[in-house]
């Protein structure tokens, strides 16, 4: 069945407070649409957890620079309905721009320095502030129990999990695996903008990853062979420009001085017009 679409905060709000009253747990999915199998993934976790799931779709430009693909990011809000439905979603927030900054702009801003500075946030400076402010807004207009957010944007994941720790936030924030097409390239709303030789190239990612993972697993100590091992990987295709290859602790990201813990291996890379991204964790009792 197709989930009932909802534009505006205050039908929103009255709806799930409906829910609320009547002790319904809700589960919620903030997504920008252009719908795939990743987020089907977070619909379908919070179908299985919560009685009212909502996912919002909200294209926010908060989030881009101006060189950025807001204008062409890809919508298609039937698509999008239709597999929400079919994921068992139950309400669709899409609100427009106005709905969610009235005043043209918010004079409000979520900002996580530490975190967001690094990796994503040297080519992206104002990225993570646009999304920790949504984040906290689309998680004050909803009051979820819990909230889906993917793996797939690691450094994301943490942002979100910290500003909703710092501020009490009364939510429970839900770390969802990557899911993947079938030669290991990371499902992305963006993977559309990738030529058929692009999209081949694209698989490189998950083979930098594959890589770092075996020199990890094969004991090495120091984190720049690993570094330099996934570099080389990436290098070596001609339509991939690397952006970063790093390992990091994943709750300082900063890089580790040996590899005897926990580290998340995380690559940035352009292929063609799209920047992707992709991650992959270590957990070293897996190691051992
Ligand atoms: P969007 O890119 O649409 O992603 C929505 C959610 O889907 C994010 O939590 C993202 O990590 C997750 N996701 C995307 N691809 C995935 C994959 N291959 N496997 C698993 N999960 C995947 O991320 C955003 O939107 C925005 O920044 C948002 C959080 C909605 C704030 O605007």
């Amino acid at each position: 069945m197709s989930p009932t679409v909802i534009s505006t905060i205050a039908e929103l709000r009255t709806e799930l407070d409906d829910h609320r009253r009547d002790g319904r747990s809700i589960g919620f999915v903030p997504t920008m649409g252009a719908l795939h199998a990743g987020h089907a993934s977070l619909m379908t976790r919070a179908r299985a957890a919560d009685e009212i799931v909502l996912a919002s779709i909200f294209v926010n430009p908060l989030q881009f620079a101006a060189t950025e693909d807001l204008a062409d990011y890809p919508r298609d809000l039937n698509s999008d309905s239709e597999l929400a439905g079919e994921c068992g979603v139950d309400l669709l927030f899409v609100p427009t721009v106005a709905e969610m900054y009235p005043a043209g702009t918010l004079l409000t801003e979520v900002r996580l320095p530490r975190l967001a500075t690094k990796l994503e946030g040297l080519t992206r400076p104002t990225h993570f502030t646009g999304v920790a402010t949504v984040v906290a807004k689309l998680l004050n207009i909803v009051g979820p129990c819990r909230a889906y957010f993917g793996e797939k944007d690691f450094q994301q994941l943490a942002i979100i999990r910290r500003m909703v720790d710092d501020l009490s936030v009364p939510v429970e924030v839900v770390g969802c695996t990557i899911v993947r097409e079938d030669d290991g390239l990371a499902m992305s709303s963006r993977n559309v903008y990738l030529t058929p030789p692009e999209r081949e190239a694209a698989s490189v990612l998950r083979l930098a990853l594959d890589a770092g993972e075996a020199i990890v697993k094969g004991g090495a100590s120091n984190p720049e062979a690993v570094i330099a091992a996934m570099s080389a990987v990436i290098n070596g295709e001609p339509l991939a420009q690397l952006d970063y290859a790093t390992v990091i602790d994943p709750l300082t990201f900063e890089i580790p001085a040996n590899l005897n813990h926990d580290v998340r291996l995380l690559v940035a890379a352009r292929v063609g017009r799209p920047r992707l991204i992709d991650n992959c964790g270590i957990s070293f009792e897996k190691v051992l």
